[in-house]
């Protein structure tokens, strides 16, 4: 059985010295727990710093980027590029809501990102989701529904462009996470039913894409309003193999908590 990846996005908090407690204190938590896989995706400007604190410390956390530019190098003012944080780095948040919705990233750059990072040996961490709630699962229904196929078409249309061009090799190495955008830091988590169907859909995409290997073999996340409450909600249905917690993994008790649960699912 695949280890569960829980993958924590700080997103643009923490001032350096909270970094530091916060990386520590996730780090020595994780030492009773085996068989899990845990990266911490703190501000880029903590990148280093955290590596050589992992590094000191012997934790076992892997580190991830929140977002990179396309380009090796250039005139591409504020922008990091895979090439600078190749070493340091496992993991690549590519293509998160917020990144789409504020500063109006397309399919097309985000297929560009997964293509740089895979390049320099980044696992990408590809972020899907739609931006309401699918009232009904039940295909018929659904289709009956004109708006709502605009939804999932919205996801497909995340997995077409945004893959589009990486091999069958290749794709492999990118990890999915499926992050309901109406979840996200709201306090609305989707539930386990629509989470497990969803990421059954995307899975079908995948089969459509690659093939069904491919899709069965593909790490898949849940992302949105993750905490220690629901998190076994998600890590029992069979179809998601981690989770990608935002707000939550500020907090390193129920972080922690989190992980422990993960641990023994
Ligand atoms: P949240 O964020 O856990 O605060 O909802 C998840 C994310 O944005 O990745």
């Amino acid at each position: 059985m695949k280890h569960k990846l829980i993958v924590a996005n700080w997103k643009m908090n923490t001032v350096f010295s909270e970094a530091v407690v916060l990386a520590t204190g996730i780090g020595n938590g994780l030492r009773n727990f085996k068989e899990l896989e845990v990266a911490v995706c703190p501000p880029a400007i903590w990148l280093m710093p955290i590596a050589e604190l992992i590094k000191k410390n012997l934790f076992s956390l892997k580190l991830g980027a929140q977002n990179i530019f396309y380009k090796d190098e250039g005139a591409y003012t504020g922008e990091i590029s895979p090439a600078m944080i190749k070493k340091i780095c496992d993991y690549v948040i590519i293509g998160h809501s917020e990144r789409r919705v504020y500063f109006k990233e397309t399919d097309e750059d985000v297929n560009f990102k997964i293509k740089a990072a895979l390049k320099h040996d980044l696992t990408p961490i590809l972020c899907v989701g739609e931006f309401k709630k699918l009232g009904v699962m039940n295909k018929k229904k659904i289709a009956k529904n004109k708006n709502e196929i605009m939804f999932s078409e919205n996801i497909n249309r995340q997995l077409s462009v945004g893959l589009d061009g990486i091999s069958r090799n290749d794709i492999a190495r990118v990890v999915i996470a499926y992050e309901p955008v109406w979840a996200i830091g709201m306090g609305k988590s989707a539930s386990g039913v629509y989470a497990g169907e969803m990421v059954r859909n995307i899975r079908n995409r995948l089969a459509i894409i690659y093939d069904r290997d491919i899709a069965r073999d593909i790490k898949i996340l849940y992302g949105g309003s993750v905490s220690a409450s629901n998190v076994l909600v998600y890590l029992k249905r069979p179809e998601i193999n981690g989770l990608l917690v935002g707000g939550v993994s500020l907090n390193i008790k129920e972080f922690t908590e989190i992980c422990r649960q993960a641990s023994i699912i």
